[in-house]
């Protein structure tokens, strides 16, 4: 692992790992003070200084956690997981050649990961070495790094004495904002933000020139009869919105939709509105008469999903665009 690829939310010097307490060098401090991190129990690293924090308890709440959890391993997102990883292996797979000691290693940040669905899988791939799996949750990380530890993926599990053929994806769960990411400027070869914070020019920094950028978010229609049931009247996604502020930084490689049928039974029909934050507009007899009426017969709905793929626009290409 490189060296630097952490640095510390308090003074920026660089941060070093370890399985106890992570602690910076103090290097950039005025009084070259080196600050600690205790690595939790679970295995996640709290790097959120208080100073960051917007609220006691910032991000998704332990309920929506568990909630989606349960919904997630329930499989009925796994279409969009799959093309998820189907894509970051295209893009990451032309940087796998040539044996482990000869290649540089692979860093990937996986931004407001939750409690890890899309992470895990995108750790099982093997193809990424480093695993940065961030959100301003705690109980989100909590869970992520109980999950990476059974499977033995936390950063101290991929000990000295593993072999390197074996060696596995490394997962880092960080306590962190995506507006203050602990990390290295220029040290990620890609972020995935899966219906999460986007922010542009933090990420193109953080990224590797030429590195890549997964977006995923609801596309129009998502889950259209569950708000139609639930809403007198039902605004609509607007996907692309988002798309001009990544413009002077990321070009657009290619956008891909995911459309599957799903048949929710009461119970995984309940954890898709916990985990939904616009349910909680909803009336409450609405919502019930929904729960109501899936005890009798599963609710059927569509979910629809847009990946945008883009890559960091290096000096070359904006050149290009200046001349174009
Ligand atoms: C809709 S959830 C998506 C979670 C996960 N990617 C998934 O799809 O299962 C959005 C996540 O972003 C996190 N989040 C919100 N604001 C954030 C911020 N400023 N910095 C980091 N994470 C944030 C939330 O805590 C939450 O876990
Ligand atoms: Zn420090």
């Amino acid at each position: 692992m490189l060296v630097t690829l952490f640095i510390c939310p308090i003074c920026q010097s660089p941060l070093q790992p370890a399985t106890d307490t992570w602690r910076c060098d103090g290097s950039l401090h005025p009084k070259h003070t080196p600050h600690p991190f205790d690595v939790a129990r679970q295995g996640y690293v709290n790097l959120l200084p208080v100073q960051q924090k917007k609220s006691k308890a910032p991000g998704d709440s332990q309920q929506s956690i568990i909630a989606r959890q349960r919904f997630l391993t329930a499989g009925y997102y796994q279409p969009l997981k799959d093309l998820i990883c189907e894509q970051m292996a295209q893009l990451l797979g032309q940087n796998k050649t040539g044996t482990d000691n000869e290649r540089a290693e692979i860093n990937w940040l996986d931004i407001g990961c939750g409690e890890g669905y899309y992470t895990q899988a995108m750790a099982q791939q093997g193809i990424i070495d480093n695993l940065i799996a961030a959100d301003i949750s705690k109980p989100a990380l909590v869970e992520l790094a109980k999950s990476s530890k059974i499977k033995d993926r936390l950063w101290y599990q991929q000990g000295a004495n593993q072999k390197n053929t074996n060696k596995k994806t490394s997962i880092y769960p960080l306590v962190t904002s995506a507006a203050h990411l602990p990390l290295s400027a220029g040290s990620m070869h890609g972020i995935s933000s899966i219906f999460s914070p986007i922010l542009p020019e933090i990420f193109a920094d953080m990224l590797t020139e030429e590195g890549y950028l997964i977006i995923a978010k609801p596309d129009i229609g998502h889950l259209m009869s569950l708000r139609e049931a639930l809403f007198d009247s039902v605004r609509e996604h607007d996907s692309d919105k988002f798309l001009p502020t990544l413009a002077p930084h990321f070009r657009l490689v290619a956008t891909h939709q995911v459309i599957n049928a799903l048949s929710l039974p009461a119970d995984a029909l309940a954890d898709l509105l916990t985990m939904t934050p616009y349910a909680y507009r909803a009336r409450l007899e609405n919502r019930q008469a929904l729960l109501d009426s899936a005890a009798t017969a599963p609710f059927a709905t569509e979910a629809k999903f847009v990946v945008y793929i883009l890559q960091k626009r290096t000096a070359s290409t904006l050149d290009a665009d200046v001349q174009t």
